[in-house]
């Protein structure tokens, strides 16, 4: 049975003054909760990884900006909102690419700052960052969904065929549901039982820990392999499309995402096979031009050289630990949004969707 709303109940609840996340470092052996009602442990918890995937993590900082300024002292509607500012600044730092979280946390500055101009009460504008928390995982929820159905039509001459993703784009990557998932959940809503094939993902292997997780408790048939038997697989089998998340997206299209993603749409091309790329308008930053603008997250060593626990490279050697890559535009196919498949010539087509959602920041 498909359980759309995974991370709500498994990922992410807003108690008062404190909020609870599914330890995603842990799956998918133990199923375990945290606690978090400060700063610092919030901050901790998206640089560890505890909560991850861009949707997901403009959630948690919406709703940790709410947990944390419930305990404000403040007694003027000007302090609390300079102490709401100070702790979105510490929180927006906590991972450069994705850009869901600065635009997540300016969503909910943008709703404070008129309001305490307007006179609210210290205890207007709490309740005010939790509507706003609310709205913003409420809203993510139903792009989701609205991905989902519209990505449906990449399975039209094409099911049966297996489905390549990279990396963690699910229900635990959003509120629920996801953005590259979405479309393999609608499609086996649909009954049309897509077969996924998850890459592990290295160094800290979402593909295998996650999505496997999840595509399997939903009862979608799904096979892991390591990131480099990718090649393998399109040459010995006929693949329906390629689909992944995006952490990123520049005005002309260019998509970070997960580390592998675009050595897998490089093969893609070569194999001749369609490379989507599946987000929400909250993933498009009109202010970067290209890809060549967006940070790109750099992670410990430690990561690739004592992942879970076994060291398995000399000690004191050199490692290169980048999160993220960029994929040009020229080399996706298409762009699922919550309105629909956008094609080339990209720049123009997201421009047009940024404008028609509202989004036109
Ligand atoms: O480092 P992570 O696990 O946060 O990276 C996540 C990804 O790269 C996802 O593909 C992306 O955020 C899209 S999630 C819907």
């Amino acid at each position: 049975m498909i359980d759309p709303v995974l991370w709500k109940r498994h990922g992410a609840d807003l108690l008062p003054g404190s909020l609870r996340l599914l330890d995603q470092t842990r799956l998918p052996c133990e199923l375990v909760y945290v606690e978090l009602d400060d700063l610092e442990s919030i901050i901790d918890a998206i640089r560890r990884l505890v909560v991850r995937g861009a949707p997901a993590i403009g959630c948690a900082a919406a709703y940790g900006l709410a947990a944390v300024c419930q305990h404000s002292t403040a007694s003027a509607a000007g302090a609390f909102l300079a102490e709401a500012e100070a702790a979105s600044g510490r929180l927006a730092a906590s991972r450069p690419t994705a850009v869901n979280l600065r635009w997540a946390l300016e969503r909910c500055l943008s709703a404070l700052r008129p309001a305490a101009s307007a006179g609210a009460t210290v205890a207007g504008l709490k309740r005010l960052l939790i509507e706003t928390a609310q709205g913003i995982f409420e809203e993510d929820l139903a792009l989701s969904r609205a991905m989902g159905r519209h990505g449906l039509s990449l399975f039209e001459g094409r099911a049966g065929l297996g489905v390549i993703t990279h990396c963690n784009a699910g229900g635990l990557a959003t509120s629920g549901y996801g953005t590259a998932l979405a479309p393999i959940y609608a499609a086996q809503e649909a009954g049309l039982a897509p077969r996924v094939y998850a890459d592990e993902t290295r160094p800290l292997l979402q593909g295998a820990r996650l999505t496997a997780w999840e595509l399997q408790r939903a009862g979608v048939e799904v096979t892991v392999l390591c990131d480099n038997m990718a090649a393998a697989l399109m040459r010995q089998e006929r693949i329906g499309f390629v689909i992944v998340g995006a952490d990123r997206i520049a005005a002309n299209g260019d998509t970070a995402n997960k580390i592998g993603t675009y050595g897998l749409a490089i093969l893609a091309r070569h194999h001749g096979v369609p490379f989507y790329v599946a987000a929400p308008y909250s993933t498009i930053d009109l202010a970067i031009a290209d890809g060549g603008g967006i940070p790109i997250e750099e992670r410990s060593g430690e990561e690739v050289t004592h992942g879970f626990g076994r060291q398995t490279a000399p000690a004191g050697v050199g490692v290169w630990n980048p999160a993220f890559d960029v994929t040009p535009s020229e080399l996706i196919t298409g762009i699922v949004t919550e309105r629909g498949t956008l094609r080339a010539p990209l720049g123009r087509s997201i421009r047009e969707f940024m404008v028609s959602a509202g989004a036109g920041r």
